[in-house]
């Protein structure tokens, strides 16, 4: 029988990695850097910076949040291969509390057309990395990828390997979506109870979402006696997803009588680092989605509108609050000063530069002067509209659109490039057309649109539109982010943003290629 602290589970997160697995998810390092403080905050217990070996960028992006998470554990995934376990342990060499994250397959099928290894060559690549790894660090955790394809007698052997060779977590993932509940459960039991020296490891389970099954699927593994579960911020990852955190957190809190367990996650985070993470990456959250969709908590049917009036419990599981969704609050006129403004920011969390502070600053009171309320929603997309441009070879100066339905749409453009202002005015089919024809005149580029996509911030037709603009170049892509009252604007602004965050990863992958 395992010793594990029964009632305690560890949220390993993965947003940082199996999210960024997702087509189109890319983040830059400042955002990765971002996420996972707010995780940490949070109260996540390992944060998976990225995989060290894959790019310098994800190598870069291990050491940074090594740097800056001091609480929380910091893994780097890695491969059997000895190379990617030292580049973990070099990656990690700034982290309080390290862990090098070993995968190898472990599936008849994997092991055959992928790796096209027998059995005992999986399982010596096993002995040789989890050893190296436990002289880099004591933290070591090793996955069997396809785990739940895998046959039983090997994975117990593999798990048995693994552990006498240093392994403090054996994580069992359902890689490919393809368990059902039950099944989970009996193989976490049937782990517990034929792998003999288990009560020397923590049990994990990391699920794919690609049946809807990732989050029951890793409740069922906590069940069968895992204590870790892998997840990520709005479930995003590899094709149809991960478990997603909050929902297993929310459910853990919300049915102690059926899942007697607790975490470390401060739950009113929640809706905080969904809204962060789907910002940075793109990906609208869809509106029904548990626990951090649009309608989560909205009622609608007049029966339900009158249930929940008399008591919020007769249509309300969780209340709104317990995953910081609060009312809207009313935030400082165009008198407040900038005393006010920055506590204002230190509230919702954020410590900005003199600079930051100054140019976010004026474009707030040139927003409370547009517009009537300002919430704290506005304040945030400001900031995060600012804190995004930290590297400007291209500044947003001036629009002027002509739209309407006898056309030609136009757009008068002007942009300040490496310090000079060019102006182009461009016909387009629509203004956002015109707009973003007159920024490729001023730019040219190679990279293509892949995704164009706007969000009102707070209700009512004053409300600020926050846009993200996806550009791919060379097999990359890049998320850009922009926020005005005027939608063709924050247009504007995330294409801009776009191009610079592309300008960056240019100089990083080649110094030389800094023209357009
Ligand atoms: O899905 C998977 O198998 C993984 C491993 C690397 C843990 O992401
Ligand atoms: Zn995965």
């Amino acid at each position: 029988m395992s010793t594990q602290i029964r009632d305690h589970i560890k949220i390993f997160d993965t947003t940082l990695r199996d999210g960024e697995q997702s087509p189109g998810a890319s983040m830059n390092l400042d955002e990765k850097v971002r996420i996972a403080k707010t995780l940490e905050a949070m109260g996540v217990d390992i944060i998976e910076a990225g995989f060290a070996v894959a790019s310098p960028g994800d190598f870069e992006s291990v050491q940074e949040v090594s740097k800056v998470v001091k609480d929380a554990v910091v893994a780097s995934l890695s491969r059997t291969v000895l190379e990617d376990v030292r580049r973990a342990g070099q990656a990690l060499r700034p982290a309080a509390r390290p862990r090098i994250h070993i995968v190898i397959a472990t599936s008849p099928l994997h092991m055959r057309v992928k790796l096209q290894m027998e059995p005992e060559e999986v399982l010596q690549q096993i002995v040789d990395s989890v050893t190296l790894a436990r002289d880099l660090c004591d933290d070591v955790e090793w996955s069997a990828e396809d785990a739940t394809r895998s046959e039983h007698d090997f994975l117990c052997r593999c798990a048995e390997t693994a552990i006498k060779a240093g392994a403090t977590t054996i994580n069992i993932p359902d890689t490919v979506g393809y368990a059902m509940p039950d099944d989970i459960q009996a193989l976490f039991e049937m782990l517990c109870s034929r792998v003999p020296n288990i009560d020397k490891a923590t049990l994990s389970a990391h699920c794919h979402n690609d049946l809807g099954l990732a989050v029951a699927n890793s409740l069922a593994a906590i069940k069968g006696g895992a204590r870790q579960i892998e997840c990520t911020i709005n479930g995003i990852g590899e094709r149809a997803g991960n478990a997603a955190l909050e929902e297993i957190v929310m459910a853990i809190r919300t049915r102690p009588d059926a899942m007697p367990y607790t975490t470390n996650i401060e739950t009113t985070d929640i809706t905080k680092v969904s809204k962060l993470v789907s910002t940075v990456t793109g990906f609208a959250v869809q509106n029904n989605k548990a626990i951090v969709g649009a309608n989560a908590f909205a009622h609608e049917s007049g029966i339900h509108q009158d249930g929940i009036l008399k008591d919020a419990k007769t249509y309300e599981i969780m209340t709104p609050e317990s995953v910081g969704l609060t009312e809207s609050s009313l935030v400082m006129g165009k008198h407040s000063g900038r005393h006010a403004f920055r506590e204002k920011l230190k509230d919702l969390g954020y410590e900005l530069g003199d600079n930051q502070l100054q140019d976010t600053f004026k474009r707030f009171k040139i927003l409370a002067d547009k517009k009537k309320t300002v919430f704290d929603e506005d304040i945030v997309a400001l900031v995060d509209d600012e804190v995004v441009r930290d590297f400007q070879r291209i500044k947003f100066i001036s629009l002027q659109v002509v739209c309407g339905s006898t056309g030609p749409q136009t757009a008068d453009l002007s942009l300040e490039i490496d310090g000079e202002e060019f102006t182009h005015k461009c016909e387009g089919n629509g203004p956002i057309d015109a707009a973003f024809r007159a920024i490729k005149a001023l730019f040219p580029t190679t990279a293509s649109l892949q995704l164009y996509q706007v969000h009102a911030v707070t209700r009512g037709t004053d409300a600020q539109a926050e846009v993200t603009v996806r550009l791919e170049e060379d097999g990359k892509t890049i998320n850009g982010q922009g926020a005005d009252p005027d939608t063709i604007v924050a247009s504007v602004r995330a294409y801009v943003n776009a191009l610079n965050k592309l300008l960056v990863k240019r100089e990083k992958t080649a110094p030389a290629a800094l023209s357009a």
